[in-house]
């Protein structure tokens, strides 16, 4: 701990992750582990905003600290744990709610998309941004890797940072939002971005016959064996891209202008890409997901190592404000 910058993220457990998930947010948090020390959670307490089965909650809490172990998170040198483990987030959440204007909730995109549907808002939807920040600002995080959906969060994180350090004085670390581009747009099975709400995605660990499937099901135009094709515009090419090296790329955008490839063949190399990144990791889930204890205890320590954070900028908090 120390000397490298902290990296912070945060993932809510409201239905089995997907292979846009993986790429857009996963995988690069895992990776930055090379450089920073990072802090990652299971944000419950936002699950809340639209989860009513007491049930789901616990099992998709426990799916994700299984899949972060499957993918290589190192849990002694990092740390992982349910936001709800660190309760001094939601105190602080109501110091900053004290400076946040109603203006600035009313701007917020899930808000203002919940009224343009005439979904019913709860406070604590209204009130998610804040928490959002909180989650953050507590463990003086430097950089947030998240998904091009959550720059919004991350601008209203740092204009309430830097508002509380001009009323204050400096007390927060203003974050930087780390947002893979390219993957913003990762194709689901109808050729529309991955996204739970389109039914299009593919389950990260599916059982290999079932993802297989999956991957054959992708829609794709309805070109002849025969004719050239185009790498550019086909959903298959675009997720091969994601789990293949720029000479395979290649290779195979040659074989789609060439003819003579079938989709079927193409879907086929399509899975055996992504199957190759995730045989070894899905074995080592199924595993670790039936081994409650081993579970309990990741979060156990990665519990009292943001704690100890948290409560340090908590108490720097009170002794500003004048609690
Ligand atoms: N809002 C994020 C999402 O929907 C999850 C999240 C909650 C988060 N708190 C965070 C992400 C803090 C990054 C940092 O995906």
């Amino acid at each position: 701990m120390g000397s490298k910058p902290r990296s912070l993220s945060g993932i809510k457990p409201t239905g089995t992750p997907h292979l846009g998930n993986y790429l857009g947010m996963i995988k690069p948090a895992i990776q930055l582990q090379e450089t920073h020390e990072t802090f990652y959670f299971i944000a419950d307490y936002h699950a809340l905003t639209s989860m009513r089965d007491p049930k789901q909650l616990r099992e998709h809490t426990y799916d994700l600290t299984a899949i972060f172990a499957a993918l290589g998170m190192d849990f002694e040198s990092h740390a992982f744990f349910r936001q709800s483990d660190i309760p001094e987030v939601t105190e602080l959440t109501w110091i900053l709610s004290c400076i946040t204007s109603k203006g600035l909730m009313e701007r917020a995109h899930a808000y203002k998309d919940a009224v343009s549907k005439d979904q019913e808002v709860s406070v604590g939807l209204f009130c998610y941004p804040v928490l959002m920040a909180c989650d953050i600002l507590i463990y003086d995080s430097n950089h947030v890797p998240v998904g091009q959906d959550q720059r919004q969060h991350l601008e209203i994180t740092r204009d309430l940072a830097i508002r509380f350090n001009h009323l204050y004085g400096e007390v927060f670390v203003i974050p930087e939002a780390i947002i893979e581009k390219n993957i913003a747009t990762i194709p689901g099975l109808d050729g529309r971005k991955m996204s739970k709400s389109y039914e299009n995605v593919i389950p990260l660990f599916a059982p290999e016959k079932q993802f297989r499937k999956a991957i054959m099901k992708i829609t794709t135009d309805s070109k002849s064996v025969e004719e050239s094709k185009d790498p550019e515009t086909c959903s298959v090419f675009a997720l091969y891209s994601c789990f293949s090296t720029k000479a395979d790329q290649e290779a195979l955008a040659e074989r789609y202008r060439a003819g003579g490839m079938g989709y079927s063949e193409a879907k086929q190399l399509c899975f055996e890409a992504l199957n190759a990144e995730l045989n070894e990791p899905r074995e080592i889930f199924q595993q670790i997901r039936n081994d409650q204890s081993e579970l309990d205890g990741i979060l156990e320590s990665g519990r009292d190592k943001a704690r100890a954070i948290a409560r340090q900028v908590t108490d720097r908090v009170r002794s500003k404000v004048g609690l």
